[in-house]
């Protein structure tokens, strides 16, 4: 297995360009399923959880074809017609995400069977409120031996879904469900996420008629059928916040590009506050800390526009050196700490208790051998080690490679020392 090697004390001076978010990609491409002509997405990352959900498409009937032009990476989806309706256990335990195939397949097929995802390192994330909103359209529902039947032989029918809390992925998932429903849905407390915004956009360039989305009220006028269409992938908010943070614990300066004001300023406040220099461009912000140390501050996950829980690991690893005592307070996920154990282990003094971790900053973190658990978590061992003493070790960064594209030349193109191990023990630079 792959490891990260990075060897702490280089600060990160240079231009990072953003690539485009891998949690509206693959939402988007389970729109592809919608229509029987193509969809193409551009300024698509590509990353593990991609090619991931692409072989799971293909399995259902959709041509997937990725191609490099002159508009950059994009990825044609074309489902001519679903040849399947089954998304097997080994395909979505793997991603959870995989789950967001159901509602649009009952829309266009009438029919799915799509497992339960399970469990995940991060907290028990259910999925409930998709059911409930896949049910109130309409289809009939049953759950046997750890699969999901749907049933709507005569199509999906308008609805009111009320969520109980904000939940991204059942948003979506009753959007992505709701825009070929016979008739008006309208989903009250939805999820406000850029990336809801992102799929409304697309939706609507295949003929939906989706309003709303950014805010608690989406409106979804159903439409018997959509049509093809090109769209450009948003930015990724949490791999911009994610240098933003590396930034500002390596010191130096680093502008980051290609992506959009406004998507990560609750975390950019957090930063000012913390006094690294923090100043927005037309496409990105321009992050500086020349080294004088950072004060700690303290954060709470919410809900969009709130704290991301996905840059709670990062803004975590940042403390660690920060002067003071930070309060981090993780309100999504009830297991989101995993990180903070292995932090420890490059010097960090963090105590967790229940959903909040005290981290009292140290002078200095050392190098040493840890292990990524999940996604954001081994991202914020990377930034760790950035400023640890000597070398620092990150393996199982398999998770790294679901959602960071390209990282280590990312990163090694600012002046960090960053490099791939690979499985067999050699040093790839
Ligand atoms: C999305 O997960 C993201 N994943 C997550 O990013 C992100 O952390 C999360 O939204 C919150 O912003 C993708 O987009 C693929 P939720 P999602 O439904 O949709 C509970 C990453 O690292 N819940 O908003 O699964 C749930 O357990 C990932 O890129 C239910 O109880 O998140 C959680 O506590 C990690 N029942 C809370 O709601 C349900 O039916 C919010 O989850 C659904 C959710």
């Amino acid at each position: 297995m792959d490891r990260i090697a990075i060897i702490g004390g280089a600060q990160l001076n240079g231009t990072i360009p953003v690539s485009g978010a891998k949690n509206s990609a693959i939402k988007l491409m389970a729109a592809s399923l919608l229509t029987d002509e193509p969809l193409r997405l551009t300024n698509m990352p590509r990353l593990a959880d991609t090619r991931f959900l692409g072989k799971l498409l293909t399995r259902l009937g959709v041509q997937v074809t990725e191609s490099d032009g002159p508009d950059g990476q994009q990825t044609l989806l074309h489902a001519p017609e679903i040849t399947s309706g089954f998304a097997p256990y080994d395909l979505v335990r793997q991603m959870r995400a995989s789950f967001n195939v159901l509602g649009p397949l009952v829309a266009r097929s009438g029919q799915a069977k799509v497992s339960l995802p399970g469990g995940c390192t991060i907290g028990a994330r259910p999925v409930d409120l998709h059911l409930q909103a896949i049910e109130a359209l309409g289809a009939k529902i049953d759950l046997h031996e750890g699969y999901v039947y749907a049933q709507a032989p005569r199509g999906l029918k308008g609805a009111e879904i009320t969520f109980p809390f904000v939940s991204v992925g059942a948003t979506e998932h009753a959007m992505l469900a709701a825009v070929l429903a016979d008739g008006v849905s309208v989903i009250h407390n939805a999820a406000c996420e850029p990336e809801l915004v992102d799929l409304q956009e697309c939706l609507n360039a295949m003929g939906a008629k989706v309003e709303g989305a950014g805010t608690p009220t989406v409106t979804i006028t159903g439409v018997p059928r959509l049509h093809g269409a090109t769209h450009a992938v948003i930015p990724d908010r949490i791999e911009m916040g994610t240098y933003a943070v590396a930034a500002a614990m390596a010191g130096g300066e680093v502008r980051l590009s290609n992506a959009r004001p406004g998507l990560i300023d609750a975390l950019l406040d957090k930063l000012k506050e913390a006094g690294a220099g923090v100043e927005e461009t037309a496409d990105g912000c321009i992050i500086r800390r020349d080294g004088q140390r950072l004060n700690a501050v303290d954060i709470e996950t919410a809900p969009f526009p709130g704290f991301a829980t996905d840059l709670q690991a990062q803004f975590m690893a940042l403390m660690t050196t920060a002067k003071g005592e930070s309060r981090i307070r993780e309100t999504i996920f009830e297991n989101r700490f995993m990180h903070a154990p292995e932090l420890m282990r490059l010097g960090a003094d963090i105590s967790v208790s229940g959903g909040e971790a005290r981290v009292r900053g140290v002078d200095q973190l050392e190098g040493a051998e840890v292990m990524a658990t999940d996604l954001r978590a081994s991202v914020s061992l990377v930034i760790a080690g950035l400023v640890a003493r000597g070398e620092t070790t990150v393996s199982r960064i398999y998770h790294l490679d679901r959602g960071f594209e390209r990282l280590e030349e990312k990163l090694g193109a600012c002046g960090a020392q960053v490099r791939r191990i690979k499985g067999d023990g050699e040093a790839e630079l």
